[in-house]
């Protein structure tokens, strides 16, 4: 399992039980949860519950070995920003770089640098060919952090039921940009 991925402002750390009223808060806006999820939004308090307490417990027990959930922190202060994970997709060989952040976090250039600190940890240290991601075709400030990283947009495409935008950072050009 990956040690934490730090960048200038941030920390990314592996998932424990007492980060669960931070991530079930989380999962519980539906400002957040607009385009989150297939389909998109807010679910019951208990599937919430329970998908937090899931993504827990594969973190402890490192089931997603150099993929999975991180909380996303303050380097600083340790202040919860929200959640960020490497998963792999659901009908392909593929690994998804995904985000959320708590609404008290948005448009400081968070997102992109967290998503930057796990895609560097997917492309550098797990050195896989190349991530993806994938976004509610709506969900223009998702599709702008994409953009920024350096991810092409190929179009859309179907996930879990629902039209997505399909986006995709090769090593190469990961590596060209560096
Ligand atoms: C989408 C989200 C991750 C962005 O986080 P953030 O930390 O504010 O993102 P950043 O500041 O790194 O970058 C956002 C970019 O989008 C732009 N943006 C924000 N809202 C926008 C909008 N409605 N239309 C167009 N651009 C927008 C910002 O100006 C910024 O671009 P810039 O740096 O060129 O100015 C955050 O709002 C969030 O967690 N939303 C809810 C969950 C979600 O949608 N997750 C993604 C699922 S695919």
């Amino acid at each position: 399992m990956s040690a934490s991925l730090e960048t200038p402002r941030l920390r990314l750390r592996r998932l424990v039980p007492a980060d669960e009223a931070d991530l079930i808060a989380l999962d519980s806006d539906p400002d957040v949860m607009r385009h989150v999820g297939s389909p998109a939004g807010v679910k019951s308090p208990e599937e919430t519950a329970e998908r937090v307490k899931r993504r827990v417990l594969d973190s402890r027990r490192g089931d997603h070995g150099g993929l999975g959930f991180w909380r996303v922190e303050g380097r600083a202060d340790a202040a919860f920003h929200g959640l960020g994970a490497l998963i792999r997709m659901p009908d392909a060989d593929d690994v998804e770089v995904a985000y959320r952040l708590a609404r008290s976090a948005w448009g400081r250039g968070i997102a992109t640098e967290a998503a930057g600190a796990l895609v560097n940890h997917a492309l550098g240290a797990l050195a896989l060919p190349r991530v993806v991601a994938v976004t509610y075709p709506d969900n223009v400030a998702s599709q702008r952090v994409l953009y920024k990283l350096g991810f092409e947009r190929r179009g859309l495409t179907e996930y879990k039921g629902v039209q997505a935008t399909w986006h995709v950072l090769t090593r190469e050009a990961w590596r060209a940009r560096a």
